[in-house]
């Protein structure tokens, strides 16, 4: 199916291309050829990755590039990532990648993980790495994106598809309130299947790096290659990966961490986003469910930006609390997001 969104009014003519009867063979879909066309024409698009939706186009286009931040309302200094479909893409923009650095993509590629390598000066448009002389690599796993990085043969740079500052988009419907009217067209597919944004590994010095954290964790790196994540602790004051300095993933409503609760009043007005093993200590308001319990931190994670965005959507709800996972579960990823969503007094 294919509709548009947005007609007779002000904006672009937003394209919603529904594959999800299609992931297994895009080729099959009857209107792939307005998707590859539209890329290749340095149109932004948003496509379905694993991790979160992208709002990608042609890396090299600069054009294209600054389409994306306009959309995203993106700060000018946050770089973003080049995604590939084959590790022979990587010659054609970066150059000297430590050989600990391809083990790990030769590892957990396609997946849930960026790598931060050497860039070539004079191939992506400037914007992409902001001035930086290093770029951001992703292959990612889902089907629709690599059908679709193939199908282009393009680098694609693609920043999670939400405006800036707001929850990544896990659904489809995400990126539609956030970008309808805004950009090209949105590739429709199910819920993404891990819930938060890659692990962010730099690889420009050695030991490396986590620079963001997420679903591959730094022991997962190091069972792979001993000894090649550095100790250095990286999720203090000096974020290397520019855009964790930003608040990030924030509802608009107040959004206030809780510790664990025997039992919770809420008026009418509040919301708490809790596991589900915790709704019936709730009474009165409004409950999210984040996983099955507080171990379950990729439940929470796939659940996370979901419940954020439905919370805020309710107008009645004007305070929203979130349960601090930290005691439960060793899961920096999830807590890093709900840190940086919560509402800084
Ligand atoms: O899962 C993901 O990574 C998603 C999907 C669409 O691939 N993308 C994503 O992009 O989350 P974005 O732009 O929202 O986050 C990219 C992060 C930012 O924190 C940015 O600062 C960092 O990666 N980054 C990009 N290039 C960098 C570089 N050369 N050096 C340091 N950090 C970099
Ligand atoms: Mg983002």
């Amino acid at each position: 199916m294919n509709y548009q969104l947005n007609k007779g009014g002000n904006g672009m003519r937003t394209n919603v291309w529904d594959v999800r009867n299609y992931v297994e063979d895009l080729s099959t879909y009857p209107h792939v050829q307005e998707i590859i066309t539209g890329f290749k024409a340095g149109e932004t698009i948003a496509i379905p990755t694993e991790t979160v939706y992208g709002l990608a186009a042609d890396a090299t286009n600069n054009k294209a590039v600054a389409a994306i931040f306009k959309a995203k309302g993106r700060p000018q200094d946050n770089p973003l990532i080049v995604h590939i479909h084959h590790q022979s893409q990587l010659e054609w923009f970066t150059h000297d990648i430590h050989a600990a650095a391809y083990k790990l993509m030769d590892h957990f590629w396609p997946g849930p993980i960026s790598f931060i390598v050497p860039v070539q000066q004079g191939v992506l448009a400037e914007s992409v790495t902001a001035g930086l002389n290093t770029v951001a690599v992703r292959m990612p796993a889902h089907k629709v994106a690599h059908q679709l990085i193939e199908m282009t043969d393009l680098l694609l740079a693609a920043p999670s598809a939400n405006t800036s500052g707001k929850p990544s988009p896990t659904k489809a419907e995400h990126v539609i309130h956030d970008m309808d009217g805004k950009i090209f067209g949105i590739v429709q597919s199910e819920q993404v299947e891990v819930g938060i944004e890659s692990t962010v590994v730099d690889c420009s010095q050695y030991p490396f790096r986590i620079a963001r954290p997420g679903a591959i964790t730094r022991n997962d790196l190091e069972a792979v290659v001993p000894g090649c994540m550095s100790d250095e602790h990286i999720m203090g004051d000096k974020p290397i990966a520019p855009g964790m300095k930003y608040r990030h993933y924030a509802p608009d409503s107040p959004l206030e961490l809780v510790d664990y609760f025997e039992s919770l009043e809420l008026s009418p007005n509040e919301a708490v986003i809790a596991p589900l093993s915790e709704k019936d200590k709730v009474n009165g308001g409004w409950f999210f469910a984040l996983g099955a319990t507080y171990e379950d931190s990729s439940g929470a994670m796939y659940d996370l930006y979901n419940a954020l965005r439905s919370a805020d959507n309710i107008e009645q709800i004007e305070k929203i609390y979130i349960t601090d996972f930290t005691p439960y579960n060793g899961s920096d990823a999830l807590m890093n997001r709900i840190n940086k969503a919560v509402t800084r007094k």
